[in-house]
């Protein structure tokens, strides 16, 4: 399989489809479509066009998040999650030492490698609305 890695958003109608394949929460199209534009950074993988990984970075430079990391079930178990991950550590890497990199882990042996750790002074909490 030829992948084609591009450090662009991918539609919206493309990002909305992938969350939910993949089994993430479902996003307002709407919602999307204006924060889509706003990621400091983003990746897409494409396979004959099709979208079949993605992750982005938001924030504003002092606090980032990593979010919206997925790759299309049928293309899982490829390496494609490390390749998306290598390209969003390197932007990482182009930030100021001081800026703090958060995440939620969904699956923790995908971030363990890149240094990320739970940290023992904090507490990492979400609301559910
Ligand atoms: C999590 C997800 C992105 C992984 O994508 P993937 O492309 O199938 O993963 P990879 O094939 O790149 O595997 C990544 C690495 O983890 C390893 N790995 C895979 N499953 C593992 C497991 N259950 N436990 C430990 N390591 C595992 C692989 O061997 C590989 O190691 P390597 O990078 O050293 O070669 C994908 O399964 C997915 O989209 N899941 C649903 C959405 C999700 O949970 N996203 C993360 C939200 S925080």
């Amino acid at each position: 399989m030829e992948i084609a890695l591009a450090e662009v958003v991918p539609t919206v109608d493309e990002f909305c489809s992938l969350r939910i394949a993949v089994g993430l929460s479902a996003m307002d199209p709407a919602a999307a479509a204006e924060a889509l534009p706003r990621s400091l950074h983003a990746v897409t993988l494409r396979s004959e066009g099709t979208l079949v990984g993605m992750g982005r970075v938001v924030g504003d430079g002092l606090h980032v998040q990593i979010v919206d990391i997925a790759v299309d079930p049928a293309a899982q178990g490829q390496g494609l999650s490390r390749v998306i991950m290598e390209n969003i550590m390197a932007f990482i890497a182009t930030l100021p030492e001081s800026t703090l990199v958060n995440l939620f882990a969904d699956v923790d042996w995908l971030y363990h490698k890149f240094g990320f750790a739970v940290p023992d002074h904090t507490t990492g909490m979400t609301l559910h609305r």
